[in-house]
């Protein structure tokens, strides 16, 4: 088992490093004031040290569940909200409640969700269009998508683009898990409907404070059909009995006494900023460079008509100082490609102008 190339150039970069490569939200817009203050009284209840429920807190499945109703536009119960230690390991724990042989995602994909679906021995096929897909889905397969500001790709399926998926998945009647981690993360401020709420009986929709929060708290949610969720809950016991109780109840006690979507409104508007100044000088520097400004989340991704292997300029570029993702690691085979993905919510405007530069001189 090879560990994630993310995670190996994070351990390996340094302050003097200028790194696109980490989906790292940015650190000066974690609301640490609020969390802080927050902390305090959870502190004070001695409950927040103790066990608790291994689907989680009531009044935080409760208050997602309302989210999922008012914003949405898809009803849920806080018994239909599972609460996980990070949206990443619900990958884990849905797979072990299926026993999944075949599984089904997005070229390119999510490369945390790519491996913890490899370690279960997961057989895996990859899909581009809706043909494709409905050429491999067989009934009880397993589908992975991400349906808003993609990772890596930025790809967000339209309206129409989801009714056509969710027929596709009524048609084949498979297993949906639905990866929401961007999507509130919108830079025209409109909350697109999950794919899921075509398709309750059978879907895991995902969602995590990681990116609208701090993802060092480690708390997300998957939701689900209560007859799924009993069969997670056994899973999800079998882990870690339950995400820590502390967390919970902090970011329980920030959504009671914060606006939650003030301050996601706030970080999407910073970081609409930076994607357009990296385009701009992706443009400006790196014109052979061919990529579509993302309508949300945290990347730029698109390829280079002028090399042949983004994997080479990486491991060149990070001799000099700059790191980004080549797009071979989001293959489940790892073909050679000519795509890159990079972040732009974790570097100031002067060195992402330096570290594009950089990469204009390596190229030439
Ligand atoms: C698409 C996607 N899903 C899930 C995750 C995992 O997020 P977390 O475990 O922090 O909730 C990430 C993290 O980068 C991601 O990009």
């Amino acid at each position: 088992m090879k560990r994630s190339y993310i995670r190996e150039i994070l351990d390996a970069i340094d302050e003097n490093t200028i790194s696109f490569a980490g989906g790292l939200p940015n650190e000066d817009l974690f609301p640490s004031k609020q969390l802080k203050k927050a902390s305090k009284k959870v502190f004070k209840n001695k409950n927040s040290l103790q066990y608790s429920k291994s689907q989680g807190i009531d009044s935080l499945r409760e208050k997602i569940a309302n989210f999922y109703t008012k914003y949405y536009d898809f009803e849920t119960s806080k018994d239909e909200i599972l609460i996980t230690t990070g949206s990443q390991q619900a990958f884990d724990i849905i797979l072990k409640s299926l026993d999944a042989k075949n599984l089904v995602v997005e070229s390119p994909s999510y490369i945390g969700a790519l491996s913890a679906f490899k370690i279960l021995k997961t057989n895996i096929q990859e899909f581009k269009t809706f043909e494709q897909l409905e050429n491999i889905l067989k009934k009880d397969d397993v589908i992975y998508s991400i349906s808003d500001y993609q990772n890596p790709s930025t790809n967000t399926y339209t309206k129409k683009q989801r009714e056509e998926f969710a027929n596709i998945l009524h048609k084949k009647d498979v297993y949906f898990i639905e990866d929401a981690a961007y999507s509130l993360l919108s830079f025209d401020g409109k909350i697109r409907k999950p794919i899921s709420r075509l398709y309750k009986d059978k879907s895991y929709h995902l969602g995590t404070f990681s990116k609208i929060v701090a993802p060092g708290l480690r708390v997300g949610w998957i939701r689900a059909n209560k007859e799924l969720i009993e069969k997670i809950l056994a899973v999800k016991e079998s882990l870690d009995l339950h995400t820590s109780t502390f967390n919970q109840m902090l970011i329980d006690t920030y959504l009671d006494e914060n606006d939650v979507f003030k301050h996601i409104k706030k970080n999407a508007k910073n970081y609409k900023k930076r994607m357009n100044f990296m385009a701009d000088c992706m443009e400006k520097y790196l014109p052979n460079f061919e990529f579509k400004r993302p309508k949300g989340g945290m990347f730029i991704y698109g390829r280079f008509n002028n090399i042949d292997d983004s994997m080479n300029l990486a491991k060149e570029a990070l001799k000099e100082n700059v790191a980004f993702v080549p797009a071979e690691v989001f293959y489940f085979d790892n073909q050679k490609s000519n795509e890159a993905r990079f972040n732009f919510t974790n570097c100031d405007f002067k060195k992402t102008k330096k570290g594009i530069r950089l990469l204009a001189k390596l190229i030439k």
